[in-house]
């Protein structure tokens, strides 16, 4: 029979049968080597901030509300940043080192048995390394758990010291200390084996201890680092689990180091797509943000940017040299060459550019096309409707199977005010038109070519707004004889 469970104390070392989680995602730094106005953790990799892949690697291991971001240098942007995703945050005023970060959200963990500390500006982290990271320290019963790595660069990095001369021999854990760069022996910077700056803590140990913490280091900070040690000598349990793939664990001190972290991203996820079945042609000149999708079938071509929240359906085709931005296309699409996308939204079978300008709001039906430099904005473009040659059309309500000539423009904006235009189903507006706004071309209407309209044509008529031709018998004739008669 299985023995009953006993309870126990939230904050009881002795394993709990389910120990309760909290992440604290450190990010109050300045990133004084970025040389930036801007926050290290808002710097954006994979195209969204670095911070925001760490939360969303945290939320797959626990819910929003065990999640404490750690916030200083900028909080107030830093939080709006991230505010979506649901975390809690803490506030570290003052950025007095990573022992101190973690000291100030000492009042946000009381009840939880582990607080799992990740880096806010290491985002290639994933959900697994730190799954196995809490297992292995629960397993150990230790009071720190440390993610190394065995780096052929060590430099930059805090070294785990291992007990014994000859350091981390066989299957051995535990650890000593962790020394960083600026304190370390000439021998200990040979140790490749580096501190990821991602740990398990017990969170009742920490807490008893973290106040043993000192700022007698080089830069006058309380180093988490220093956990090692002050467990070590207080003959606690540290251990070290190593990451099976050390890039996972990449920090972004520096630019260099940032474009690194961005083009590791960007590689996975194309792999991630072609293993969902998209064809992507050179990959590595591809540029694809880390939320799109893409359906099966798809192919990209070389130099496309997928950015934002894109979403494209199966079967599409992207030409080279489109950027395509928070948008969602239909199944069937063909995207030619050159095409420029903003927040709009573009029906199955549609066929757009080359070099076509769809700018925000622009809402292209099934089969539609849009075509060579034709400037799209706040639009709704019906069914099979087509403005395939050199036009502007904006806020324009468009109904289904209307053939925009080339050359249209719709004259919205008089200086103050923008107006609607709207041409419904089955209209023809004959080449080089200006509609002028607020302005309706009626169900079936023809507009002349190079009409200038500024009034509302009716269903089934045909509206010209142009002066009369006229002609003139034998002019150009008379006009060269002159001239011959001149130079002779
Ligand atoms: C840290 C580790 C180092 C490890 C490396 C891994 C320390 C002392 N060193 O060094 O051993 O190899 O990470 O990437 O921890 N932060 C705060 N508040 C502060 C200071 C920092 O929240 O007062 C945040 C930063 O925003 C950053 C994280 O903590 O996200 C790490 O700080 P950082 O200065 O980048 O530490 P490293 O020098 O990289
Ligand atoms: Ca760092």
């Amino acid at each position: 029979m299985a023995k009953p469970l006993k309870t126990k104390p939230k904050s009881s070392r002795s394993s709990p049968q389910r120990p309760r989680i909290a992440i604290a995602i450190m990010a109050a730094g300045k990133g004084t080597r970025l040389k930036s106005k801007h926050p290290k953790v808002l710097h954006e990799v994979g195209g969204k901030p670095i911070l925001a892949h760490v939360i969303a690697t945290a939320k797959k291991v626990v819910p929003a509300r065990d999640i404490f971001v750690i916030i200083g240098h900028e909080a107030e942007r830093v939080r709006e940043a991230v505010a979506g995703t649901g975390v809690n945050f803490v506030l570290q005023a003052e950025q007095r080192g990573t022992g101190h970060a973690i000291m100030v959200a000492r009042e946000a963990l009381v009840g939880y048995d582990q607080v799992i500390v990740l880096s806010g500006d290491a985002p290639l982290i994933t959900a697994e390394t730190i799954r196995k990271l809490s297992d292995f320290h629960t397993l150990q019963k230790a009071a720190m758990t440390v993610l190394s790595a065995d780096l052929d660069d060590p430099f930059g990095y805090g070294r785990v010291i291992c007990q014994g001369a000859g350091g981390r021999a066989e299957g051995r854990v535990e650890v000593q200390a962790i020394v960083e760069e600026k304190s370390a022996t000439p021998q200990q910077k040979k140790i490749r084996e580096i501190n990821s700056g991602f740990y398990a803590f017990d969170a009742a140990a920490l807490y008893q201890h973290i106040g043993r913490l000192s700022t007698a280091n080089p830069h006058g900070e309380y180093y988490l680092t220093d956990m090692a040690g002050v467990f070590h000598r207080a003959r606690q349990k540290v251990v070290a689990i190593k990451t099976s793939d050390a890039g996972e664990v990449l920090g972004s001190n520096t630019r260099a180091e940032t474009i690194v972290l961005d083009a590791r991203l960007r590689l996975a996820k194309c792999r991630e797509l072609l293993e969902q079945g998209v064809t992507i042609f050179y990959p590595h000149t591809c540029v694809i943000d880390s939320d799109v999708e893409v359906g099966a079938d798809t192919v990209i071509e070389p130099f496309v940017q997928l950015l934002g929240y894109t979403k494209i359906g199966a079967d599409c085709r992207i030409r080279s040299y489109s950027v395509i931005t928070n948008s969602l296309i239909g199944e069937r699409v063909t995207v030619k060459p050159g095409t420029i996308m903003e927040d709009s939204r573009v029906g199955a079978g549609a066929v757009l550019g080359p070099y076509s300008h769809l700018r925000p709001g622009s809402d292209v039906g099934e089969g539609a096309h849009v075509g060579n430099f034709v400037e799209t904005k706040k639009i709704k473009m019906g069914k099979g409707s087509k403005a395939n040659h050199l036009s502007y059309l904006g806020d324009a309500e468009i109904g289904e199977d209307v053939n925009i000539g080339a050359g249209t423009i719709t004259c919205n904006y008089d200086g103050v005010n923008k107006h609607q235009t709207v041409i419904e189903d089955g209209a023809f507006i004959g080449s080089d038109s200006t509609l002028v706004a607020p302005v309706k071309i009626g169900r079936g209407a023809y507009v002349a070519a190079a009409s200038c309209i500024t009034e509302d044509v009716p269903a089934d008529a045909l509206a010209l707004g142009r002066a009369r031709q006229s002609v003139k018998e034998g002019w150009a004739r008379e006009k060269r004889e002159a001239q011959k008669e001149r130079n002779r």
